[in-house]
């Protein structure tokens, strides 16, 4: 449907007789449960309101969004409102550790990098922790480190790339991917890391062990050298957004992995279709010039243990994270989750990638609020599924089980071991809707809303047009509203429409939707994250809005009421960086955002980069970093 045409004025819909909010009463004291390392028990259920009747009052009762808005534009800095700060929380290459080495960007090298908090922060996710004993707010960030900017964070490699790139310097890549762990506190001068915490952590591509679980582990498909069992996988990478379940652990969803491979297949291999449909290998990275792992030829296997969602418990550093195979293998964007009213713990997850598709898995077993180590097993069994969405405004939620309609032998699959590792092929079959490059999917507890980014898509035709992605040379992205029915998350018919088609609205042939009350400053393009207030307000962030002419940021986002579909701009990022990982504190107060990719662009270096952002000294190269942003005198960011 078309925005400005929607009339609604009260969207929320009913929930069914069985809420959460048992659940949730039953959960927790916060306090009590993540009481120190290795908690055992507990939900988390930030933001989540208990009922539809809460749910509706605290959403009718929100004023617009109160801030004042900032201009569009593109420089080399950071834009908050008049009225708003943003701290610099942590920066590529700070120390997380007592005994890390101070940054020094001539000299990174692997061991250094290990020490140290990661390149291009992606997701972010917060996990409070009880009050320091002066009364200070605590919590763990959780940061993925999507990828590296090789001619941006390396000194000297641009003049002769990619020769290069020597072992070393690809050590260091994959040292500086992965994840970080660390302990925030909240003092008078706002959140700052605590270094030498007993929480803080690294993982990398590289040098963290990771258990495969679920269908696929020790599938044949899965085994290589140095694992003969198909169990084991040193490290993840390309970790794009992801999750904190209800139970307090981190998803971190692994994305472009083909990009790190390299190398050519033997004629007739049995991966090859399958290494095709994902785009195995990209040649992204020079890592298999060195490394006989992402090297295709010598070993086939090695690519079909990336790409899943890794689980890592953030309350235990030494827990060994997990490849959770049930979720599927595909480009996975982002796994926010929710607990549907039976219990089961629903995943969204897009597949970033032009004409791929949403998914969402649904546990086979139920959260037990009083049993955090039975939670934990969740993600090994349940059902995935992939979305159709039809002409006629529903979603049909198609299963991916191995021996149900086309998942046959007679059509390449023989367990659900190889469904899973071929879900991109297996959700072909089913005649699932390719879509505009689906990024954060993301529920709304308190309404059944489900929120799907569709970055942009400029390879659709006309005639690949449909109603669910509607324009033809997609450029700018557009956003879905899925309800799904009686906020039962387990559905597998749901409802959707468009909220907007982004984009100029003051150019006519790019068809963009937005509410008449948006600003010229309130418009933007390429949704790619995006996070729920407290009182499930949308706010999005964007990558590629510089195609537009402006720098990436962050906007409000009106998606009941009148002001439906209405843009209000409220931060924007240095040039050349996206904005990642929107994340708010469970009081709403602070805003943390992840500023990636800073001073990147046509021709950027190390030597050359488009801007010296956060530091603006001439000895440091750009620097992905984490701001929190906090409206000054305190109170919610939105009002
Ligand atoms: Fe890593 Fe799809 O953004
Ligand atoms: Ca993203
Ligand atoms: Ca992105």
């Amino acid at each position: 449907m078309d925005a400005s045409e929607h009339k609604s004025t009260n969207p929320l819909i009913a929930r069914g007789a069985r809420t959460i909010s048992d659940i949730v009463d039953a959960r927790l004291n916060r306090r009590g449960f993540l009481g120190g390392l290795g908690a055992t028990s507990g939900l988390l259920m930030t933001g989540c309101a208990t009922n539809a009747a809460e749910a509706t009052e605290a959403q009718s009762d929100d004023p617009a969004f109160v801030f004042e808005e900032i201009a569009r534009g593109m420089d080399q800095t950071h834009h908050v409102p008049d009225g708003y700060t943003a701290d610099l929380v942590i920066r590529w290459g700070d120390p997380l550790f007592d005994d890390s080495p101070a940054f020094d960007p001539m000299t990174q090298n692997e061991a250094t990098q290990l020490k140290q908090f990661g390149y291009n922060n992606d997701y972010l996710g917060f996990v409070p922790l009880p009050d320091r004993d002066d009364g200070a707010a605590r919590g763990l960030l959780c940061a993925n480190h999507e990828y590296v900017s090789t001619l941006l964070m390396q000194p000297g490699v641009a003049a002769n790339y990619p020769a290069s790139m020597t072992r070393e310097k690809c050590l260091t890549e994959m040292a500086a991917h992965g994840g970080s762990v660390v302990e925030l506190v909240y003092t008078n001068e706002g959140w700052a890391p605590v270094i030498g915490s007993p929480y803080n952590r690294r993982i990398t591509a590289h040098a963290t062990p990771m258990t495969v679980s679920g269908p696929a582990a020790g599938s044949d498909r899965l085994k290589t050298t140095e694992d003969p069992d198909g169990r084991t996988v040193a490290g993840t990478m390309n970790n794009c957004a992801g999750g904190i379940t209800p139970w307090g652990t981190w998803l971190m969803a692994e994305e472009n992995v083909n990009g790190n491979f390299l190398g050519e297949l033997e004629e007739g291999h049995p991966e090859t279709a399958n290494h095709k449909r994902f785009g195995v290998p990209g040649g992204w990275y020079q890592w298999g010039r060195h490394f006989d792992r992402y090297n295709v030829g010598k070993e086939p296997n090695e690519p079909n243990r990336f790409g899943w969602v890794v689980e890592v418990d953030p309350m235990d550093p030494s827990s060994t994270p997990k490849k959770r195979t049930a979720l599927g293998r595909f480009k996975h964007e982002g796994a926010e989750s929710v607990v549907a009213p039976s219990g089961q713990v629903v995943i969204y997850m897009g597949d970033d990638q032009r004409f791929d598709y949403v998914y969402k898995f649904v546990s086979a077993g139920r959260v037990d609020p009083d049993n955090r180590a039975a939670n934990l097993e969740l993600l090994d069994d349940g059902t995935l599924y992939v979305a159709r969405f039809d002409e006629d405004g529903y979603v049909e939620w198609m299963p991916l089980v191995f021996g149900e309609g086309l998942l046959t032998p007679e059509n390449g699959f023989n367990s659900q071991a190889d469904v899973l590792i071929e879900t991109r092929i297996a959700a072909d079959l089913l005649g699932a809707t390719p879509m505009d490059r689906p990024e954060d999917v993301e529920p709304d507890p308190r309404t059944g809303k489900v929120w799907v980014m569709l970055t942009n898509n400029n390879r659709r035709t006309d005639d690949e047009a449909d109603a669910a992605n509607p324009r033809a040379d997609n450029r700018f992205g557009h956003i879905i509203e899925i309800t799904e029915p009686d906020g039962d998350f387990t559905a597998t018919q749901s409802r959707w429409e468009i909220l907007v088609r982004c984009g100029d609205p003051n150019v006519a042939e790019i068809g963009a939707t937005w509410n008449l009350l948006t600003s010229d400053n309130g418009w933007y393009g390429s949704p790619d994250n995006c996070a729920l207030d407290p009182s499930g307000r949308l706010w999005i962030a964007t990558d590629g809005n510089e195609s537009t002419g402006a720098a990436d940021g962050v906007w409000a986002m009106e998606t009941t009421g009148d002001g439906r579909a209405t843009g209000k701009a409220f931060f924007r990022a240095p040039i050349g960086a996206e904005v990642c990982g929107p994340r708010f504190t469970e009081d709403g107060a602070t805003l943390f955002v992840a500023v990636q990719h800073p001073g990147d662009g046509d021709g950027a270096t190390f030597e050359n980069p488009t801007t010296r952002w956060p530091d603006f000294d001439e000895a440091m190269p750009p620097r992905p970093s984490v701001l929190a942003i906090r409206k000054i005198g305190g109170g919610p960011i939105a009002s």
